[in-house]
């Protein structure tokens, strides 16, 4: 089982706007919204793009380069809900941000 991996503290993120980071050979966009924080494939399926740099609007994020949309808790495509990228636990522990992906 992988570890969780810091990425950041609470307070080196803004609602609303995304960040990627590598973990464990994997780059992972990471949202906060309110208290919440959700982490999914950074990749976009579609072209590559990078989903941190999404738009997002309620619990969807929108691809910067040809707008396909994937929810950022579960990382199901909006348009298409049969095609999910992967999603991936996060936790806040003290002030720090934590993300496992699965080996
Ligand atoms: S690269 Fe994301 S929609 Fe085209």
């Amino acid at each position: 089982m992988s570890e969780f991996e810091s990425v950041g503290k609470v307070s080196d993120f803004q609602d609303n706007v995304g960040r990627a980071f590598p973990v464990n050979g994997r780059m992972v966009a990471v949202f906060k919204r309110g208290d919440q924080f959700y982490a999914i494939d950074d990749l976009c399926p579609h072209m590559g793009a990078s989903l941190a740099e999404g738009y997002i609007e309620g619990d969807s994020v929108t691809c910067p380069w040809h707008a396909w949309r994937f929810c950022i808790k579960d990382g199901t495509w909006e348009d298409n809900p049969r095609v999910k990228v992967d999603a991936f636990e996060v936790r806040v522990v003290g002030d720090e941000v934590q993300v496992r992906v699965a080996d």
